[in-house]
């Protein structure tokens, strides 16, 4: 009976099903991916990958080429006697230990040079947009303390001008992460960590926590809309403003039952006596795309379904069933809304 090795050519479908899967996935990845990168840091990580990529192919070619021709060129024939046993030898063991440590060291040097470069702190002169990270598990809090605007979830970043973000933890471990515009920086609780980068161009950018954080990890999302600085300075004075005035009778009445339920307990709305600080400040909710830490589209249905029963669509979050009504679900959504 044949050997297992010497069926070379299962040896050769393994590999081709390898690569089959492997280049697909690095060559028609979408956004958000690290290959489109929107930022210096971003494209100066992109070609330290590349590089790294481009040895990892080298080498991974050079030892499964030499693994299939040895596979081929001595596979055992049944005429075959049995070649001659050698072990160990000083040449060989030398070349395969010192040709790993230089291509070691090399990545290393690579490494070291691009973890300088992606990291430059901005000078004043750039003017800056300074930005506090705060993770929560699991929602993204955003502060800009020199506008006084407090958001979650949703950033946003002028082009062309540096921002530099401040990164904290409320509770555990996460990390903050875009994959197109920086690497990934660990948001911990009692420390502040730091990064900062410039989009280049307009777009909306999506971010990840990129720690595991507790079962609703995945659903810890967020968005970068990056805009002109005309755009950008439009938002911000939208922002800061206080709430726009309640109009119409179901978003007086969705007032009444915020004020009168425990919403107020965990949630903030400048200019009231909402201040709780356990849940995103809704300030200006009704102005954000998304709701849930970017798990919804934030429509009116969305927000209805998710105040009827928050544990259904993410269990495990801190905010409670609060057994509402229909008819105090509909007036909630219809001032939260209005909140633009
Ligand atoms: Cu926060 Cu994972």
């Amino acid at each position: 009976m044949r050997s297992f090795a010497s069926r070379w050519w299962v040896i050769v479908a393994i590999a081709a099903v390898f690569l089959a899967l492997m280049f697909p996935a690095a060559v028609f990845a979408q956004p958000p991916s690290p290959l489109s990168p929107a930022t210096s840091s971003a494209r100066d990580i992109l070609q330290l990958h590349n590089i790294i990529m481009g040895i990892a192919v080298v080498i991974f070619v050079i030892v499964e080429g030499l693994l299939i021709y040895s596979i081929i060129r001595f596979r055992r024939r049944d005429e075959a006697e049995v070649p001659r046993q050698i072990y160990g030898s000083v040449p060989v063991e030398i070349a395969w230990t010192v040709a790993p440590a230089i291509v070691v060291v090399i990545l290393m040097i690579l490494t070291f040079r691009t973890m300088r470069t992606a990291a430059q702190p901005p000078s004043a002169a750039q003017n800056p947009l300074n930005v506090q990270v705060v993770g929560h598990q699991w929602w993204w809090e955003f502060r800009y303390p020199d506008q006084g605007i407090v958001t979650a979830n949703e950033l946003h970043v002028p082009v062309g001008r540096p921002t530099s973000f401040q990164i904290e933890s409320a509770d555990v471990v996460h990390s903050f992460w875009v994959p197109q515009l920086a690497g990934k920086v660990d948001a911990m609780p009692g420390r502040r960590t730091w990064i900062s980068f410039t989009v280049d161009e307009p777009g909306t950018y999506q971010g990840q926590c990129a720690e595991f954080c507790g079962a609703q990890h995945a659903n810890m999302r967020f968005l970068v809309i990056a805009q002109p600085e005309s755009a950008f300075q439009v938002w911000a004075e939208q922002q800061t403003a206080g709430p726009v005035e309640v109009t119409g009778d179901l978003a007086q009445r969705g007032r009444e039952a915020f004020f009168q339920s425990a919403c107020v307990g965990c949630h903030a709305i400048q200019g009231t006596n909402a201040q709780g600080k356990t849940g995103p400040d809704l300030t200006h909710v009704g102005s954000r795309r998304t709701i849930a830490a970017g798990l919804l589209e934030n429509t009116p249905e969305n927000m209805a379904r998710w105040i009827e029963n928050p544990q259904e669509i993410k269990p495990g979050n801190q905010m409670p069933n609060l057994d509402l009504s229909q008819a105090q679900i509909d007036a909630l959504v219809a001032y939260l809304q209005s909140l633009k």
